[in-house]
């Protein structure tokens, strides 16, 4: 038992099953450069308050770097027993650096240096995952920009509701991916605060300056309170709510590209190159990009929601519970890594097929529009909004088109309308009537383009 850096006290050598419940290097050996940093971190300081001579710190700096190098490089040789990245780092500092080695750990525990290690790792995911969400905001600018004054049939509860501009609808789902990017910033100040320090759960005993400590990895504080710091997860269950929400924001933006491309729709048309073929039906061409950015939806809610039910209810401070962030933080991550580029290629080369669209917009579609003409004649919203489901009544019994109608059947469901009303069924009219900022007009559009580009 004395080879395991806890044997000491023990008599019996752990069970093997045992053993690789609780072996956690299969998956945190992904922490191997921020466990390596916050070594190094803790060595500079060991020196400052006395532990390490100039030579012991100048040893241990260079052996940190030797299994560096073999991370790095592909070579380093984990043995069975390295039972988490901590052990395994220390266990190859001694084959290399020697004795001195022994030294590395004083005032420190795997408590603080974990915690220390996820947040300095979490604070790298959150900058990839940023730049991925800048990439696909991208994709939705471009094409914005390149549609025009294009409209789309706009829809409320998937029914025709009112023609919108093709980019007012591409941009709805930038801002979403705005609203991520600023999340994410978030997550990311309370994700920079240094745990190190903290030691098991009471604190170091040692003089460190955590101050210097925490400017040195890059943190912008050190935490308030030890017992707090080594079990904080907070960042983790805040950078899996944030991933939730991406995945959340691309199943919509999926849903919708999918409907699209759909033969019915035709608005869309996805590159071959984002989409797939069918074994059996030779005519296929299958939105798969979208269909897979949608789905994997799933697991990021699903980690959430696990990391959330792990925290619940576990006692101060440190408890092996926690070893369970990991796994859902990676695979978050890598989720996201492998994501938002397919998400941002599939948009980008989308070709949107304007006049499939603009065929799709019916008279039904300017009924409000109708409405309006009333109110503009001092007719109430009400009153006008009954006039015109009358409208709607009569064309459908005719088996018409609203602008079809005889005049006289415009009279009869209003006095106030005028041989103008004609003039109402122009879908491009309609979008331009709405020119508040954030509404569909092309003048507020061209402005809400402004806006997103400042954004990157
Ligand atoms: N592998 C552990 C984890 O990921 C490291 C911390 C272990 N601490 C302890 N007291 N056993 O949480």
């Amino acid at each position: 038992m004395e080879d395991t850096m806890w044997g000491g006290r023990f008599s019996e050598s752990i069970d093997e099953r045992m053993a690789r419940f609780q072996n956690s290097y299969p998956f945190d050996w992904r922490l191997w450069a921020e466990d390596i940093r916050g070594s190094a971190a803790w060595a500079r300081q060991l020196h400052t308050a006395g532990i390490l001579s100039d030579g012991e710190l100048a040893a241990l700096l260079a052996g940190l770097d030797a299994v560096r190098a073999e991370y790095a490089e592909g070579r380093f040789q984990a043995r069975p027993d390295d039972e988490d990245i901590h052990s395994a780092v220390e266990r190859r500092l001694g084959e290399l650096a020697g004795a001195v080695a022994g030294k590395l750990h004083t005032g420190r525990s795997r408590n603080d240096q974990v915690a220390t290690d996820v947040r300095l790792w979490t604070l790298g995911a959150i900058a990839r995952a940023d730049a991925g969400l800048r990439e696909l905001q991208a994709a939705l600018l471009a094409q914005s920009e390149a549609a025009g004054e294009a409209l789309l049939p706009g829809y409320t509860h998937l029914q025709r509701a009112q023609p919108i501009l093709l980019a007012h609808w591409l941009l709805s789902h930038f801002w979403p991916i705005q609203r991520d990017r600023a999340r994410l910033a978030d997550c990311a100040r309370r994700a920079a605060v240094l745990p190190l320090g903290s030691g098991a759960l009471a604190g170091t005993p040692l003089n460190i300056d955590r101050a210097a400590l925490a400017a040195d990895l890059g943190f912008a504080a050190a935490s308030p309170n030890s017992l707090d710091a080594v079990s904080d997860r907070d960042f983790v269950a805040e950078f899996l709510f944030c991933a939730a929400t991406i995945g959340t924001h691309l199943s919509r933006l999926a849903e919708d590209m999918v409907i699209y491309s759909t033969s019915e729709f035709g608005f869309v048309t996805l590159a071959d190159a984002y989409s797939t073929g069918s074994s059996l039906m030779p005519q296929k061409k299958n939105p798969d990009s979208f269909e897979l950015l949608r789905g994997k939806s799933g697991r990021l809610v699903g980690h959430l929601v696990g990391m959330l039910t792990v925290l619940k209810g576990l006692p101060a401070a440190y408890d092996k519970d926690l070893q369970e962030d990991k796994e859902p933080l990676f695979d978050a991550a890598d989720t996201l890594e492998l994501a938002l580029p397919v998400a941002a290629g599939a948009i980008a080369t989308a070709r949107f097929n304007t006049g499939r669209m603009h065929a799709a917009i019916d008279d039904a579609m300017l009924a409000t529009d109708l409405a309006d003409y009333l109110v503009e004649r001092a007719v109430p919203f009400r009153e006008a909004h009954k006039a015109v489901g009358a409208l709607v009544r009569a064309a459908e019994a005719r088996g018409v088109a609203l602008s079809a109608l005889p005049f006289e059947v415009y009279r009869t469901c209003h006095a106030a309308f005028e041989e103008d009303v004609l003039d109402v069924f122009s879908p491009a009219r309609s979008a331009a009537s709405r020119q508040v900022p954030g509404a569909t007009a092309p003048a507020a559009v061209r402005l809400q383009i402004e806006q997103a580009r400042a954004c990157l």
